[in-house]
């Protein structure tokens, strides 16, 4: 994977920071299941790994990139607040990174707007751990834009990243320059889930480029610059979903896959 230009793999978020573009997402990963798909993903070269508190495996996360031997200075890895934890976020993101054997996380995320408000509160919670050094970013998950800007309003500081359910079904042009305009990066979840893979339109993209339906959706998020975060716990699914860097999609492709059902 090494060969490819960094900026191909690679976002800069606002602060000069870079994220991988693609991660593995665990969530329903379990036990020794979450650590083998982990272990595979880093042996074929993802670097990014995102979990949460809420999926209950960030231990497995841990210990499979301890077994790894990839240097932790190589990885991004996420975790993210649970919505009930709002007014606990210091000894929970403790407990995140007790469970996962660091001293950082990349990328913290309030996981959903608690009790559907923006609260700054937590938001400044969020700012002055990141500030101590235990999370390098900061950022939330299924906020909305105006959500994202009662946060600025309130504390001048905007998250890294937004991350939303995102797909060609899920494209919305005015989210995506929202972000863009505001300079909060899309991290899209769900890719795969949302789609219907055997859309004909899809198919056709897929089987002149002589790629999956899969592997099309995947490269459609970073040809928006828009990073991926595909579950799977199947090592060839895993291996399929990062082989997205050696063929790349027109313009007309991704046209005629924004929005599509
Ligand atoms: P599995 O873990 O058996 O591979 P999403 O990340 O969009 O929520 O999608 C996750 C679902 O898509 C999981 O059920 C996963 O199953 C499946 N999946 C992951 N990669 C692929 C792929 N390349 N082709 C088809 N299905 C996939």
């Amino acid at each position: 994977m090494s060969e490819h230009r960094s900026s191909d793999r690679n976002v800069e978020l606002a602060s000069g920071a870079t994220m991988p573009l693609l991660g593995l997402g665990t969530w329903q990963a379990r036990g020794r299941g979450a650590v083998d798909a982990v272990r595979y993903a880093l042996e074929v070269g993802y670097r990014h790994i995102d979990t949460a508190t809420m999926y209950g495996n960030e231990r497995q996360v841990g210990q499979a990139v301890a077994e790894s031997g990839v240097p932790r200075a190589e990885l991004f890895v996420t975790t993210k607040l649970p919505q009930s934890h709002a007014g606990r976020e210091r000894e929970t993101l403790e407990e995140s990174l007790a469970a996962l054997g660091f001293e950082h996380v990349d990328l913290w995320l309030i996981h959903w707007p608690p009790g559907g408000s923006s609260r700054p509160d937590v938001w400044e919670q969020l700012l002055e751990l990141q500030g101590e050094g235990l999370a390098r970013e900061v950022g939330v998950s299924n906020y909305s834009l105006r959500q994202i800007d009662e946060l600025e309003r309130a504390t001048g500081r905007l998250p890294a990243v937004n991350q939303i359910e995102w797909s060609p079904a899920l494209f919305d042009r005015d989210v995506l320059e929202g972000h863009r305009s505001r300079g909060v990066q899309v991290e899209g979840y769900s890719p795969l889930r949302t789609m219907n893979l055997r859309a004909p339109r899809l198919v056709q993209i897929a089987e002149r480029h002589g790629v999956t339906p899969a592997q099309v959706v995947l490269r459609w998020h970073l040809e928006h610059r828009v990073v991926a975060i595909p579950k799977s716990t199947n090592s060839e699914r895993i291996s399929e979903n990062a082989a997205i860097f050696e063929f790349q999609l027109t313009p007309h492709d991704v046209g005629s896959l924004d929005g599509l059902r």
